[in-house]
């Protein structure tokens, strides 16, 4: 008995090794952990059950039957974050650089189907050469077994990736088919295809990192969600994000304890958006003050700096909050911010998550580069999402809502269920100077009767009081006031019940 006892150990500590001690120490030496370093700090201490440690690959070309290291190159299993059950595969880079092959691919389509079978989120921590070449189309087949699952379980259970290392051809796609990418500054970098063959069929030089760099994906192209200095600060920020989400579209969301009282006031709040409506203005700040805590996650806080989008708690209920930030770009919307915002508020209508939204727009922005860019087609992607959605959606205008935009951001037209609006609120078709230069063109040789008439149309217009007469807004409230007034209306939208007549699918405008 114990010769079993001792070679169940014996097997145990080699698949634990990986690639071996010099490869870890390289790993090291790049500044990254190795895959089981960086579940144990995924995860909470000792929580992690291992599957298929003892998984070899099947293949024999290229000298491979001579090169086989139980586990395959990708650590699987679950675990738990703060109690709640988390599944995760993490790519070993110290066994054939994490390369997938059949078996390793067997090993995470398990992890997947089991994920979607239990209701309950998967992480992928992505380090890895793409598809293991000495496997040929096998690798290929097994990449398309990820992906396959990786759209089913979308809108089912959360899919986080988190790209720690390289992350290269086949690797890059499922990573952009989950909901939330992650990425840590100076060791990760995502790319279709490497910068040795774009030089090749572009004749651009460009190094990994310029190419796809975490700053380059989480400012530029939107692929990565967040990006991070270090191995330990992406993984403790992904346990943050998890601690806000369900489990999974039928669960609902967490439940967390807080002592922050949901009736809080915040007499700052009353001096906040300034009276001159050019002046910008720091949303976040509304944000936070509202929020439980003052906690907020935001996602994509270095693209389109012109919509905020994150998670936040009131009164202890994870909810969604998009908000235009007048302090970049003055809170115009364009097709960045529109393709950015209108992502979140589906996930959000995805998993149950109310949609808290604070307006503050001047409208679409205008000129070539965004109508060539497709901006019809990107903003209505937002107006597409916010429609749609059957979430509870709370709605506060601060200062103004402009046009299509005012519409857009979760408009009582839009079946928005409560929607506020502040006394410094302006609701019209344009601003005032705008509305008077087409209304009264024949006087504009005249400044002094046209501002006479800008005065006049922000008389009538630029108040909250025109949109309330008519019911388009329910109250308008004291800004102190704001996050009793949203945490009452969440309590009140808490047993909301919605549905959208049954399609297969929409066609949101791609
Ligand atoms: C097999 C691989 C591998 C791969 C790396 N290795 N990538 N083995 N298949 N795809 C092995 C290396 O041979 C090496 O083994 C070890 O992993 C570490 O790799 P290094 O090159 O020494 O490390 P580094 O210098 O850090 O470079 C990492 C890298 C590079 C940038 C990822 O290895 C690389 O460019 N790999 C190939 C990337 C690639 O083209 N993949 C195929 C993409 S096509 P030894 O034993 O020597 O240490 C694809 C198609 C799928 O994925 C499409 C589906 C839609």
């Amino acid at each position: 008995m114990k010769h079993v006892i001792e070679d169940l150990g014996r097997r145990r500590g080699r698949a634990r090794l990986g690639g071996g001690a010099a490869r870890i120490d390289a790993q090291h030496a790049k500044g990254k952990l190795t895959a089981r370093e960086r579940l144990s700090i995924l995860l909470d201490e000792g929580s992690f059950e291992e599957f298929d440690a003892f998984v070899e690959h099947r293949a024999t070309e290229f000298g491979m039957a001579a090169n086989k290291v139980p586990g395959d190159g990708v650590v699987t299993g679950w675990g738990t974050v703060n109690g709640r059950a988390v599944f995760v595969y993490a790519k070993d880079f110290t066994v054939l650089g994490g390369s997938l092959g059949e078996a390793h691919a067997g090993k995470i389509t398990k992890v997947q189907d089991l994920a979607l079978r239990n209701k309950a989120p998967i992480v992928g921590l992505f380090d890895a050469g793409g598809a293991r070449i000495q496997e040929g189309v096998a690798a290929l087949g097994g990449y398309a077994e990820v992906f396959q699952r990786n759209v089913l379980a979308s809108g089912v259970i959360p899919q986080i990736s988190l790209v720690m290392g390289p992350c290269a051809g086949g690797d890059v796609y499922s990573p952009a088919m989950t909901d939330f990418v992650f990425m840590v500054r100076g060791t990760s970098y995502m790319f279709v295809t490497g910068p040795d063959v774009v030089k090749t069929v572009t004749g651009e030089t460009v190094t990994a990192e310029e190419l796809g760099g975490a700053d380059v994906h989480a400012t530029r192209s939107s692929v990565a969600d967040g990006a991070y200095d270090d191995d330990v600060t992406l993984l403790l920020q992904a346990r943050r994000l998890i601690d806000f989400l369900p489990s999974s579209n039928v669960s609902g969301a967490p439940h967390w304890p807080t002592r922050d009282d949901p009736d809080r006031e915040e007499p700052s709040l009353d001096t906040l958006a300034p009276e001159n409506p050019n002046a910008p203005w720091d949303v976040k700040e509304l944000v936070r003050k509202v929020a439980d805590e003052r906690d907020f996650f935001e996602i994509q806080e270095a693209h389109a700096k012109n919509v905020v989008v994150g998670f936040a708690r009131i009164a202890g209920r994870p909810v969604g909050i998009v908000a235009n930030q007048p302090a970049a770009l003055a809170g115009v919307l364009d097709a960045d911010a529109s393709r950015k915002a209108a992502r979140f508020v589906r996930f959000c209508d995805a998993f149950s998550l109310p949609l808290v939204t604070f307006v503050d727009v001047p409208g679409f922005l205008p000129g070539t580069a965004q109508e060539y860019g497709g901006l019809i087609k990107h903003g209505a992607k937002l107006l597409f999402a916010y429609a749609e959605a059957t979430v509870p959606k709370v709605t506060v205008i601060a200062r103004k809502a402009y046009g299509g935009a005012y519409d857009v951001m979760a408009s009582k037209h839009l079946r928005g269920d409560v929607n506020y609006a502040w006394p410094t609120a302006q609701i019209a078709v344009m601003g005032a100077k705008g509305a008077v230069e087409i209304l009264h063109r024949a006087e504009l040789g005249d400044p002094g009767k046209i501002a006479a008439r800008a005065k006049d149309y922000e008389a009538r217009f630029m108040s909250p009081f025109v949109a309330a007469e008519r019911g388009y807004v329910d109250d308008v409230i004291m800004p102190r006031e704001t996050r009793r007034r949203v945490a009452r209306a969440l309590a009140m939208l808490e047993g909301k019940a919605l549905a959208n007549p049954w399609k297969k699918h929409d066609n949101i405008p791609l």
